[in-house]
């Protein structure tokens, strides 16, 4: 093993469980937001679409392949959600049904909490109303 190889870091998405763990989050995640009385409306009745450019853009967000940005461009995700009103209670409710879902997947405790933090910022960042 050379050096590099030594320090080479793991990502989070790795650690996530690549490509079936983000899978995994995201189906875990958004039946909890269509349930939920102040972010279902938001979203469209066929989620399915959402989906998939959710789990790009996690991947690539906790260090996976850029796969979101090869499809769609660049994230600009701020940008994207000017659309719709989000308020500091919907970043609230996103982080919980995020909170629960990871909940249900394998992912060590720590892990989880670690995954949590990091959307945090970009969740109060998109708050907009
Ligand atoms: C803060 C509370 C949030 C609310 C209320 C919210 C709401 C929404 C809504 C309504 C859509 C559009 C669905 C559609 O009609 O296609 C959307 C899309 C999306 N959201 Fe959020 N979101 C929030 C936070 C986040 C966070 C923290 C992330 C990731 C860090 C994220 C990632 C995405 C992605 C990747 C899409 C798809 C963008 C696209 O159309 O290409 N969202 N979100």
């Amino acid at each position: 093993m050379s050096a590099s190889d030594e320090s080479r870091e793991r990502t989070v998405y790795e650690a996530m469980g690549g490509a079936e763990g983000i899978r995994t989050l995201v189906e875990a995640f958004y039946p909890k937001v269509q349930q939920h009385p102040l972010l279902g409306p938001l979203f469209p009745d066929d989620i399915v679409p959402v989906m998939e450019k959710q789990k790009m853009f996690l991947t690539q967000f906790f260090g996976g392949p850029p796969l979101y940005s090869e499809q769609h461009g660049h994230p600009m995700m701020r940008a994207r959600h000017m659309a719709f009103p989000v308020t500091a209670e919907r970043a609230e409710a996103w982080l919980d049904c995020m909170r629960r879902a990871l909940e249900e997947t394998e992912m060590a405790p720590e892990l989880q909490k670690a995954v949590l933090e990091r959307l945090k910022g970009p969740a109060y960042h998109f708050i907009n109303s």
